[in-house]
């Protein structure tokens, strides 16, 4: 099948033949090489075919990132492994849930974040944000060397000078795209700069080269180790941190995971596992506590903007079985149902958009693209926006009702996202 009719059959099949020929054409460009990235448009469809979505309510920034940046980021580019992307504020949330949380009763201040990528941004910021806590990060990909170029652009490298990873200074589509049109030029061009650093080395400014680099980030109360779930020796923790991790892998290693999770958890400690993406967006999380030598389940947590996403990992994961996606497609796919709810939602929400540039519905009523003026860091700040305004609108408790009234014991939880208890 080409694209085209793969595209075709997609629309037909999820949105009635109803996506918008811009929506359309901004898909023509997945690579059809590449049948990881025509499986997981496939899922992501199918998913928010579920939870109610109309072709209306796809973005074309969607399209944007489906279309060109899809199959820079899925490990089907990086010889299977899972890159270590990260965003600095991704988890400045979960941060403050941790703080107030109301589960955790071990009395002892630890945590782990494991799969915790690289540079660790967000548990460096853990750190700061949980004062006096010990915080380890653990990753099974964090490098030896590191390399940046001229321009900021950065690579990491193992332990046999084999590039593992690369990123644009500015992780925007375009930048992306410049490094990635050509993958085995830029490994050749960081390659060469390591070649070149390692026998004149430049420890500041651009080009450089650090050695261990995780090394610099270690202070008396974050330390970091190499190595993944079930394959660190650590002691038990008072809370466990997985984000952005367990959605690239099925179910059962999931649930392997989760045991694992359980030795290594104190008594009264939680677990949280779950997906975000920058400034706390399109997060998802399921908490466990461990009571008495179980972990037990006690809420899968969303923020409303989960409902209408801006980008893509809300639908983000890269097996048909993941139990955190079915989760949030039952819940959205409930409040979707909810015709009244949904009115007063869009009246808000689509208001938003047009006030702020981010995706505004077009004069067909489909969502758009984005003022391409925004740089990254603002578009999702911007975004940030909108659910912290819908939010204090009480668009969030309302949510929550439709699924009280669905039969759901709900709450609003220390950071304003739709809790649903178990
Ligand atoms: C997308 S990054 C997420 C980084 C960070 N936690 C965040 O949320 O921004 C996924 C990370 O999972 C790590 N990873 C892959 N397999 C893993 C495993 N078996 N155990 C723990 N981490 C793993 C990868 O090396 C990568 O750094």
């Amino acid at each position: 099948m080409n694209t085209n009719e793969f595209v075709k059959e997609l629309n037909n099949k999820y949105f009635n033949g109803e996506l918008s020929p811009q929506f359309q054409e901004k898909l023509q460009q997945l690579p059809m090489n590449r049948p990881d990235v025509f499986a997981f448009v496939q899922r992501m469809f199918s998913y928010m075919h579920s939870s109610g979505m109309s072709a209306k309510d796809l973005t074309l920034m969607q399209a944007d990132i489906l279309g060109t940046l899809l199959a820079r980021i899925l490990p089907g580019a990086w010889e299977e492994r899972v890159p270590p992307i990260t965003v600095q504020g991704r988890h400045a949330v979960i941060d403050e849930y941790v703080k107030k949380n109301h589960w955790l009763s071990a009395a002892g201040k630890s945590m782990l974040d494991i799969g915790c990528g690289f540079p660790p941004f967000t548990t460096i910021e853990t750190a700061n944000a949980l004062d006096n806590w010990n915080i380890t990060g653990a990753d099974p990909s964090l490098p030896v060397y590191l390399v940046y170029d001229a321009e900021g652009n950065y690579a990491t490298f193992d332990e046999n000078k084999t590039v593992v990873y690369f990123q644009p200074a500015m992780p925007s589509i375009e930048s992306w795209n410049q490094l990635l049109s050509n993958a085995t030029a830029t490994k050749k061009h960081f390659q060469n700069l390591l070649d070149e650093l390692l026998t004149h080395p430049a420890k500041e400014g651009f080009p450089r080269l650090e050695l261990n680099p995780i090394k610099q980030y270690e202070t008396d109360k974050l330390n970091f180790i190499q190595g993944g779930i079930g394959e660190i020796d650590i002691a038990p923790q008072d809370v466990i941190r997985c984000f952005n991790v367990l959605y690239y892998f099925k179910n059962s290693f999931q649930e392997n995971a989760l045991q694992w999770f359980a030795q290594k958890t104190n008594e009264g400690g939680i677990v949280i596992t779950g997906g975000d993406w920058a400034v706390s967006t399109e997060c998802y999380y399921h908490v466990y506590k461990k009571e008495n030598t179980q972990l037990v389940k006690k809420e899968f947590a969303f923020g409303l903007d989960c409902l209408c996403p801006f980008g893509i990992v809300s639908w983000y994961c890269l097996h048909e079985d993941d139990p955190q996606k079915a989760e949030l497609v039952k819940y959205t796919g409930i409040i979707r149902k909810d015709k009244s709810f949904m009115d007063a939602f869009y009246t808000f929400h689509d208001a938003q958009r047009a006030t702020y540039k981010l995706c505004a519905r077009d004069s067909d009523g489909y969502y758009g693209a984005a003022d391409p003026a925004l740089q990254p860091q603002e578009l999702w700040m911007l975004a940030a926006q909108t659910l912290t305004e819908l939010n204090e609108a009480g668009y969030h408790q309302k949510a929550a009702d439709v699924l009280s009234r669905a039969g759901f014991k709900t709450r609003i939880n220390e950071v304003g996202h739709i809790a649903v208890e178990y």
